[in-house]
C-alpha cells in the first residue's frame, strides 16, 4: 500500500472522505465530507479566514455559483478554459494529453497541443489502459454548462473560479472601501471544472472548494506596508531560472525580492503569508516548495505565479496553490465587455501643474468661410489632437463632409493645469486556494505509523486548529458509576464550545488508538482515582504520555493544552505510562 491508499483507507474508514454517489457506483471527480471531513474541513476553512479576513481585513463576500454568459466572455473562460484531450483509438478511452508525458517532460502545460503529440509519438507514448494508438489532440472546454430558466435560452455556466464574484463586484467593493485602494475581498465556495477523465482521486475534482482572495492594488505601488513581518521567512523556491537547472534555493523572501526573483514586495508578501499558513494548517515544511510558472505556462490572465507545491507520495509534487499577479486583465477586460467604469480615481499627494497647447479656432474668419457650419468646425477643431493641429491643411469632418482648413485660421494658446490626481485601473494579485488539496496533503503530511508493542500505531499528527476532535472523555470501563462523571466533564467540555468525543467502547487501549488515527490531540480518562481522589488523566497523542489532574481543572487544562500556552509536561504530574 502506498501513502495514499492508506490514507484514503482510513480517509473513507473513519469519515473523513469517501467518493460520492457509492449507491449508485460512484463519479469520478466527487467525494463527500464525512462526519470527521466536514469539520477538518472547516477548521481549515476558518484558519484561513484568520489570516486573510481577520488580519488582513479583507471582506468576505458570497456570490452565485452560475454565472452569466457573459463573465466568462470577459474572463476567457469560454474561448481559453480547456486542456488538451487525446482519445485512444482503440478502446476509447479519454485522457489529459499533457498528463500522459509528464513523466517526460518537466511542465507539459507549457506545450502547444502539436508539441505534446509530437512527443506522444516520439517516445511511444500507447493508451494505458489497452496499449492501442492515441488519437491527434484537441482542447476541450472545462466549464460545465447549463441553462437560465425555462426554454433554454440564456446560457449559464457552473463558476470555475470564485474570483469572477470579486471582479464584477469591483464597483460595490471600492465604494464599501470608500474609493482607496489597495483592498482586497474573499470567497471561500465551490467552484465547478469538468475534469477530463480525472485519475488523481481526491485531488482532481470535478466540484472544489476555493478559497481565494483578490487584492486591488495601485499598479504603481508594489510595495507592501506589512513587508517587514514577513521578510525574514526562509522559504523553498523553485524559480524559472532555478528550474532550467534543476536546482531549488532555500531563501528569506527578502533576499527573493531583494535579488528580483520574486518580483516585487506585494506578491512576495502573500507568498509568505501562503507558506505560513499552510504550516500552521499541517503541511510539512520539507515537503513543501514554491515554483514559479514558466513564461509559457502562465494562465491567459497572469503576468507572474508562484505555485504552494506540496509532495505528496504518490503524485509528486502537486499544486495545492497559486499565487498569481493577475494585472489589470480582469477588470479591462470586464470594463470591455460591460461598458461599466471599473476605475479608481487617484488623487495625488501634490497637485501636479502641467502645460497643456489649447487651440482657439478664429470666429471672425471662420463665420464668412462657413457661415452655418463655423460653430460646428470650430467645435470639431478643438477636439482634434495636437499633431493633427500642425497639419497643413488640417482637415475635420464635420457633418459628415470632410473640411480643409488653413491653419492660419487656428491660433494656439499654452495653459496650464492644476492636475490632482488620475484614473487607473487596478492590478490584483490572487491567491487562490484549493481547500481540498490543502486538506488532503495535510492529511497525508500529517500520517506517521510506528511500531508500540509489537503493533502497528496509526497517528494522524493534525494541527490543534485544525482537528475535528479536540479532546476525547473517556470512562475506564463502561460502568455507571465511571460513565455518570465521564458524561458530565463532557458536557462541561462542550459548554465552552470544544469538540468533543465520548467513547465508552471497547478496552482503553483501542479507544486511544482509535483517538490516536483520527488525530485527538488529547483524551481525557475517568478510572477509580476520579471517584476517591478527585483527579483525571489526560493522554497526549504525539508522545502518549499521561498526566494526573484535578478533576476541577480539566476544563481550564485542557483549554490552555489546545491553544498551545501550555506545555504537556507542565500541565500536571506525570504518569508512568
Ligand atoms: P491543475 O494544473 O492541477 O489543473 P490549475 O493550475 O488549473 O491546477 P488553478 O486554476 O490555479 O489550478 O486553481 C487554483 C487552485 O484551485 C489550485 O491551486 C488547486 O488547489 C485548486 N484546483 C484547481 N483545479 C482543481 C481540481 N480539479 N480539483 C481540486 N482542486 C483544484
Ligand atoms: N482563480 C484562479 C484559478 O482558479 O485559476
Amino acid at each position: 500500500m502506498d501513502m495514499y491508499e492508506k490514507v484514503i483507507e482510513l480517509a473513507r474508514r473513519r469519515g473523513f472522505i469517501w467518493p460520492a454517489f457509492e449507491l449508485y457506483g460512484g463519479a469520478a471527480g466527487f467525494y463527500d465530507y464525512g462526519p470527521l471531513g466536514a469539520p477538518l474541513k472547516r477548521g481549515i476553512e476558518d484558519l484561513w479566514r484568520g489570516f486573510f479576513v481577520i488580519r488582513e481585513g479583507f471582506s468576505e463576500i458570497e456570490c452565485p455559483t452560475i454565472g452569466v454568459e457573459e463573465i466568462f466572455k470577459a474572463s476567457g473562460h469560454l474561448s481559453g478554459f480547456s486542456d488538451p484531450l487525446t482519445e485512444c483509438k482503440e478502446c476509447g478511452e479519454i485522457y489529459r494529453a499533457d498528463h500522459l508525458i509528464k513523466h517526460i517532460v518537466e511542465v507539459p502545460d507549457a506545450l502547444a497541443n502539436d508539441e505534446i503529440y509530437r512527443v506522444i509519438k516520439e517516445n511511444d507514448v500507447f493508451c494505458p489502459e489497452c496499449g492501442g494508438d492515441l488519437s491527434e489532440i484537441y482542447e476541450f472546454n472545462l466549464m460545465f454548462k447549463t441553462f437560465i430558466g425555462p426554454g433554454g435560452k440564456q446560457p449559464g455556466y457552473l463558476r470555475p473560479e470564485t474570483a469572477q464574484g470579486m471582479f464584477v463586484n469591483f464597483p460595490r467593493l471600492l465604494r464599501h472601501y470608500r474609493d482607496r485602494l489597495p483592498f482586497g475581498a474573499v470567497q471561500i465556495g465551490k467552484s465547478y471544472r469538468n475534469e477530463i477523465s480525472p485519475r488523481q482521486g481526491v485531488i482532481r475534482l470535478r466540484e472544489f472548494t476555493q478559497a481565494e482572495a483578490e487584492i486591488f492594488i495601485n499598479p504603481k505601488d508594489k510595495g507592501h506596508p506589512r513587508f517587514g513581518e514577513v521578510a525574514d521567512l526562509v522559504m523553498t523556491l523553485y524559480s524559472k531560472e532555478g528550474q532550467e537547472r534543476g536546482e531549488t534555493v532555500e531563501m528569506t523572501v527578502g533576499d527573493a525580492v531583494a535579488r528580483g526573483i520574486i518580483a516585487h514586495e506585494t506578491l512576495a508578501y502573500y507568498v509568505a503569508r501562503t507558506y505560513q499558513f499552510l504550516i500552521e494548517a499541517g503541511l510539512s515544511r520539507e515537503r513543501l516548495r514554491f515554483r514559479q510558472h514558466k513564461d509559457d505556462e502562465m494562465a491567459h490572465y497572469a503576468a507572474d505565479c508562484w505555485d504552494a507545491e506540496a509532495l505528496l507520495d504518490r503524485f509528486g509534487w502537486i499544486e495545492i496553490v497559486g499565487v498569481a499577479d493577475r494585472t489589470n486583465y480582469d477588470l479591462r477586460s470586464h470594463m470591455a465587455q460591460s461598458g461599466a467604469n471599473l476605475t479608481v480615481y487617484l488623487p495625488f499627494d501634490e497637485p501636479i501643474k502641467e502645460e497643456r497647447l489649447i487651440v482657439k479656432p478664429e470666429m471672425k474668419k471662420l463665420g464668412p468661410l462657413f457661415r452655418n457650419k463655423a460653430k460646428a468646425v470650430a467645435d470639431a477643431l478643438s477636439a482634434l489632437p495636437v499633431e493633427e493641429l500642425k497639419r497643413d491643411p488640417i482637415v475635420v469632418i464635420v457633418e459628415g463632409e470632410k473640411e480643409e482648413i488653413d491653419p492660419a485660421l487656428v491660433s494656439f494658446e499654452v495653459v496650464e493645469e492644476e492636475i490632482r490626481g488620475e484614473e487607473v485601473v487596478p492590478h490584483i494579485i490572487e491567491p487562490s486556494f484549493g481547500i481540498d488539496r490543502v486538506l488532503y496533503s495535510v492529511l497525508e503530511h500529517s500520517y506517521r505509523e510506528e511500531m508500540v508493542e509489537g503493533e502497528t500505531r496509526a497517528v494522524l499528527a493534525l494541527q490543534n486548529r485544525v482537528v475535528p476532535i479536540q479532546v476525547a472523555v473517556l470512562p475506564l470501563m463502561d460502568r455507571d458509576e465511571l460513565v455518570g462523571p465521564a458524561e458530565e466533564i463532557a458536557r462541561e467540555l462542550r459548554s465552552l464550545d470544544m469538540k468533543v468525543e465520548y467513547d465508552s467502547s471497547g478496552s482503553i487501549g483501542r479507544r486511544y488508538r482509535r483517538n490516536d488515527e483520527v488525530g485527538t490531540p488529547y483524551s481525557v480518562t475517568v478510572d477509580y482515582e476520579t471517584l476517591e481522589e478527585g483527579t483525571v488523566t489526560i493522554r497526549d497523542r504525539d508522545s502518549m504520555s499521561q498526566i494526573r489532574i484535578p478533576r476541577s481543572e480539566v476544563s481550564e487544562r485542557v483549554q490552555a493544552l489546545l491553544a498551545g500556552e501550555m506545555a504537556f509536561s507542565e500541565a500536571g504530574s506525570p504518569l508512568a505510562s
